[in-house]
């Protein structure tokens, strides 16, 4: 869907395109059949035409035929290498290489790399990252931001104006479970300001714990979540804290991976939405009472689609609620006119009810709202990577490895006359995250729609690449200037 909104004013493909309409026009056949695309058969071909066989079918012609005389006539250009009539009637079409390379020299001179910036800017709001507080940021973490940073700055070069929100996890049942775990192994709250991010993280851990054997742990956890939401101070002041020392661990790793976002907002910032969002589902008579829990029905066409639950049965705002009061403030406070969600395919389901729960209640009329999903980084028993589990490397042992990795291939000062250690240091640190992002995007699984398991190993392969050319492809990338690039590359050669 981001792809299709990509103008390519200058491509090899709409050059092609152009000369198939031209020799369709001077034969007098109809240009709406004069496309190619890129070829099934890259043995065969760059690109292919099989717009023959459409107009053999209305003309009640011989494909092949008609085929034949495009092919005759597209003959004539120099920039084809080999043209081709295969199957029942498909031009294939090869280029010479210099005609590539004229087209790619243009690209390259081109300040905008031949890419047209959209008409109509539109203000896209990007949801992506998604951490929750309390937790250490782990490698299934970082394709959702690689991901998400990729199509940032594409929308801001396309000419979009984006606000980009991390919309951290900061509101759910875990706060409550880290705020009863607390006073159980303390007593008290009194001493729950002094933690740090990794005592709290323990804490957290311990909670889990003991609420996977303990239903009663469980309902106190829920409870104090509860009452949390509801404003009560002291829980209030220690869940701040934790946010607080959570965040700024959050921003260490984002930064050291170059991700950045304009706003650190997170679920609880939906709070006071939430409220007005169950209003507004009672006034349209689209609340129900279920069990104790307010729930809003959802159609469901040919598979069942289960309601979005406005308010819990114990008196909490949830994970759906929140997404939707989300929207709300970001259409009625931000003007959002697109909202982009980059979050991993498991929550498919969660996204399309919620964006028809907002359909229903009106909430962001000519919203576009889309959801781009993307395969889970697994672990070896095929499930995806959590901390809770254990043994998960953090993302700050995955960067922490990948320099030093890189820097016993870096050069020291005395051998690169010109270098000193601050600018060998930086480099190093650009190279060492661009091969973990370069390599999480080579995982298969990344593109892919569907969960596939993914070895570990995985990035030790990344770590491995830089022994091949990736760096110095990502030292032209990073370097800045080419001038800049190959003296790195000459002193790194050493
Ligand atoms: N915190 C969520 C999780 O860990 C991801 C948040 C994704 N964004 C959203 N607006 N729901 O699953």
């Amino acid at each position: 869907k981001i792809m299709r909104k990509i103008a390519m004013d200058l491509s090899i493909e709409k050059i092609i395109n152009q000369k198939l309409c031209d020799t369709f026009t001077k034969l007098g056949l109809d240009t709406a059949y004069a496309a190619v695309k890129v070829s099934d058969r890259p043995d065969l071909s760059d690109f292919q035409c099989n717009g023959a066989l459409a107009l053999a079918k209305q003309e009640k012609k011989n494909p092949r035929e008609i085929a034949a005389r495009i092919a005759g006539e597209l003959e004539k250009d120099v920039d084809f290498a080999k043209i081709s009539i295969d199957g029942p009637g498909f031009i294939n079409l090869t280029l010479k290489d210099e005609a590539i390379a004229a087209v790619l020299d243009q690209i390259a001179g081109d300040g905008r790399f031949g890419i047209a910036k959209v008409e109509t800017p539109k203000k896209v709001v990007m949801d992506f990252g998604g951490p929750n507080v309390a937790k250490a940021m782990h490698v299934g973490h970082l394709r959702a931001a690689v991901i998400g940073e990729s199509i940032q700055r594409i929308e801001r070069f396309l000419g979009n104006e984006v606000i980009s929100d991390v919309h951290l996890g900061d509101w759910g049942t875990p706060m409550g479970m880290i705020i009863a775990e607390i006073i159980k192994q303390d007593g008290s709250l009194d001493k729950a300001l002094n933690y740090n991010i990794d005592e709290i993280t323990e804490f957290y851990k311990a909670a889990n714990l003991r609420c996977k054997e303990d239903e009663k742990a469980k309902e106190d956890a829920r409870q104090i979540t509860a009452a949390l939401q509801d404003g009560n101070p002291e829980y209030r002041r220690v869940w701040q804290h934790l946010r607080e020392a959570s965040v700024s661990a959050i921003k260490k790793n984002y930064d050291d991976l170059d991700i950045n976002f304009d706003l650190w907002l997170g679920e609880s910032d939906a709070h006071a939405a939430s409220a007005e969002v169950v209003k507004l589902a009672e006034a349209k008579g689209l609340s129900e009472l279920d069990e104790g829990a307010h729930i809003l029905r959802l159609e469901e066409s040919n598979k069942p689609k289960p309601p979005v639950i406005l308010i819990k049965s114990d008196g909490a705002y949830g994970y759906q609620i929140t997404d939707i009061a989300t929207i709300k403030d970001r259409v009625e406070k931000l003007k959002a006119e697109e909202i982009i969600y980059v979050v991993d395919k498991r929550q498919s389901l969660h996204f399309e009810q919620v964006f028809e729960a907002v359909d229903k209640l009106g909430i962001a009329p000519n919203v576009k709202m889309v959801h781009i999903g993307f395969g889970t980084v697994n672990g070896s028993d095929g499930k995806p990577f959590k901390t809770r589990d254990g043994g998960v490397m953090t993302l700050e042992n995955l960067i922490a490895m990948s320099k030093d990795k890189v820097g016993e291939s870096m050069p020291s000062p005395a051998d690169a006359p010109g270098y000193d250690q601050a600018y060998i240091d930086n480099l190093t640190a650009q190279i060492a995250v661009g091969a973990i992002k370069f390599a999480d995007q080579a995982d298969p699984n990344a593109v892919k729609t569907e969960i596939l398991p993914v070895a570990p190993y995985q990035y030790m392969a990344s770590l491995q690449m830089l022994d091949a050319s990736t760096p110095l492809l990502e030292l032209q990338v990073f370097a800045g200037s080419r001038a800049e690039a190959e003296k790195a590359a000459k002193a790194l050669k050493k």
